[in-house]
């Protein structure tokens, strides 16, 4: 951590279900920053990538959509529990994107090289504007490796099932909790393998195992890092 200097990137990286989102979000609002839900975009080219019937295992295509579609997110501006608007070329995708073929195909999509350049400048380009918080895999490590403060986030694949199956079942989706944990362990397996920007903790990110702490436990924590490395 970087002490002494203003907070202007937080960097909050870790696998599926570790609940970067979920801290990410309640962090911006603590500090009145901007929330920045990197996965999201690697999202909605998955989900662009499906309907225009672009076949997944076709990097050339994929990567070429990934750089022409104009992908948004931004603060939402509908109250249905959402805590961002996606947009693809200025349509509304923020729910589709959740949905499990998104699920299955997205860490496929996100280790093309040319899809993580794509994505990459453009979440740097927001990233340095300042008062961010910005999720993801990669973001204290390639995307803002100057963030002043990076966290990266961990829980046992186990319990980051758990969390999604039963996210999955609030939104009264039919879910099976083995299939979701064969997918999380598939998803870990292609993030932390891929050949650019693999999910892994930066050196100077601080590390926090979420497994049986509440959110406001880890929030607290995280506040107190904020505070203790503001200017001094
Ligand atoms: O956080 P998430 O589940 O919405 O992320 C979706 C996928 O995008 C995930 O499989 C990994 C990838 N991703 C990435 O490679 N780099 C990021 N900065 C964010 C997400």
């Amino acid at each position: 951590m970087d002490k002494g200097k203003k907070i202007k990137a937080i960097a909050i990286d870790g696998p599926a279900g570790s609940g970067k989102s979920t801290i990410a979000k309640l962090l911006a609002n603590e500090l009145g920053y901007l929330f920045f839900d990197t996965g999201g975009m690697y999202r909605a080219v998955t989900w662009e990538a499906l309907c225009r019937n672009i076949p997944i295992d076709d990097q050339a295509r994929v990567t070429s959509l990934a750089e022409n579609v104009q992908i948004d997110v931004r603060a939402p501006t509908v109250d249905d529990g959402r805590s961002s608007d996606v947009l693809a070329d200025g349509k509304d995708i923020t729910w589709d994107i959740r949905r499990p073929e998104v699920d299955e195909n997205v860490s496929i999509v996100s280790a093309y090289p040319g899809v993580r350049k794509a994505l990459t400048a453009q979440q740097r380009r927001i990233g340095l504007r300042g008062n961010v918080v910005m999720a993801g895999r990669d973001i204290g490590t390639v995307v803002l490796p100057d963030a002043e403060l990076k966290i990266y986030l961990d829980a046992s694949v186990e319990e980051r099932a758990r969390r999604r199956f039963l996210e999955r079942q609030s939104r009264g989706e039919m879910v099976d909790f083995d299939e979701i944990l064969e997918m999380m362990h598939r998803r870990d397996s292609i993030d932390s393998t891929r050949e650019v920007a693999p999910l892994c903790a930066a050196e100077d990110a601080v590390v926090i195992d979420t497994e049986r702490k509440s959110i406001s436990q880890i929030l607290d924590y995280i506040m107190s890092l904020v505070n203790t490395s503001l200017v001094v």
